[in-house]
């Protein structure tokens, strides 16, 4: 039987820190405890907010409604050949423990993606990406249970529609399944080790590896996002707060005459994605603090929570920040992060 709690904090639920309140909380460990709460009158009455580490989200105001807490837990090995190995993994294990299981079995592929936040359910919805690497890489399948229906259903990769930080499940298929677990295929020899990123390269200078593996590409992107990005048990944050634009390549060339130093990425289609950091930076929230709450010094990206926090009063920051960036480059900031 699932036990149903009432009025109950999402402090320790959401790594912005936010003192949020729950009229209605559960917490699901299989996929038959979900099931049966679907068919709880509280579940069928009220809206919902299916939960997994709570590190991509910002409430903002008490939610009135049932948050279900997702604790499917487990690693399987689905299939195995001397090359590549495919793993089962439910939704409520923790990224980053996983990840760190991988790398300490030989298992290659994710290893930059270190020390993300969040559960691995979590993970596929806003397609995680991290210096070089994306999840959708490794994905082979994503079983899922839809809340209408009880009904278990399997995606299959393209029908997970991936893209920068996108995926099926924040658009069409949004609260419209609990994803139960994450299949994925990683190699155990060959390893096609991405260290294309600069940052990266230094740190293995810095640590004086000359031929990096998949334990020392990990230990490098732990080292690079514990020097930039506040550590959520410290300072309250879900990382990027915006995703970085993508502009056309018109506006490009007309900012950059303006602003020769603006960093930029050129894709194959000719549009521009800008570090939204950058962008946040010259209009001079860098580093900037209101009460307890702020831009961090030292990734503009990331808005920031000392403690007791209004997660109102952050999206209001947010929001100033997103019109000062259009006003001063006319280029529209889209949250990243879960505005609740
Ligand atoms: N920059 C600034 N000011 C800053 C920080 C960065 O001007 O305060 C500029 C610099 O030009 C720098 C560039 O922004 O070279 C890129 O910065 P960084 O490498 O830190 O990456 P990012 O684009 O800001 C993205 C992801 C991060 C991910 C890193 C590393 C998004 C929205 N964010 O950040 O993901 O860790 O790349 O690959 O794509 C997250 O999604 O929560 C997240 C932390």
């Amino acid at each position: 039987m699932v036990s149903i709690q009432e009025n109950v904090s999402l402090l320790p639920f959401n790594t912005f820190g936010i003192d949020a309140k729950a009229k209605y909380f559960a917490r699901v460990s299989s996929e038959g405890s979900f099931i049966e709460l679907t068919q709880h009158p509280v579940f069928k009455n009220n809206k919902r907010l299916l939960l997994g580490g709570g590190s991509n989200l910002l409430f903002t105001k008490d939610f009135d409604g049932l948050v279900v807490k997702i604790e499917l837990k487990g690693i399987n090995i689905v299939e195995e050949t001397d090359d590549e190995i495919t793993l089962q993994v439910g939704a409520g294990e923790n990224w980053h423990e996983f990840v760190r299981h991988c790398v300490q079995k030989g298992w290659g592929g994710i290893e930059n993606l270190s020390l993300i936040p969040g559960t691995v359910g979590a993970a596929p919805m806003q397609n995680i990406g991290a210096y070089g690497v994306e999840i959708e890489k490794f994905i082979k399948n994503i079983l899922g249970i839809e809340i209408a229906t009880g009904q278990r259903k399997s995606f299959t990769k393209s029908e997970c529609e991936f893209g920068y930080r996108e995926s099926i499940f924040k658009h069409k298929a949004k609260n419209k399944y609990l994803i139960s677990s994450v299949t994925l295929t990683l190699r155990k020899r060959n390893h096609q080790l991405n260290t294309s990123y600069g940052a990266v390269q230094d740190t293995l200078k810095e640590m004086h590896v000359d031929h990096p593996d998949i334990a020392s590409i990990s230990e490098a992107v732990m080292r690079i996002r514990r020097s930039k990005l506040p550590d959520p048990s410290v300072v309250g944050n879900a990382g990027s707060f915006f995703k970085n634009p993508t502009i056309h390549a018109d506006l490009h060339d007309f900012l950059k005459k303006q602003h020769p130093s603006m960093p930029g990425y050129t894709s194959e289609n000719g549009s521009v994605k800008i570090p939204a950091a950058w962008l946040i930076e010259q209009c001079g929230w860098k580093g900037k603090t209101f009460n307890n709450i702020g831009v961090n010094q030292h990734q503009a990206l990331v808005l920031v929570n000392y403690g007791g926090g209004d997660g109102a009063k952050i999206f209001e920051l947010a929001m100033k920040i997103k019109t000062s960036v259009k006003e001063k480059f006319n280029i529209d900031l889209q949250p990243e992060v879960n505005i609740i």
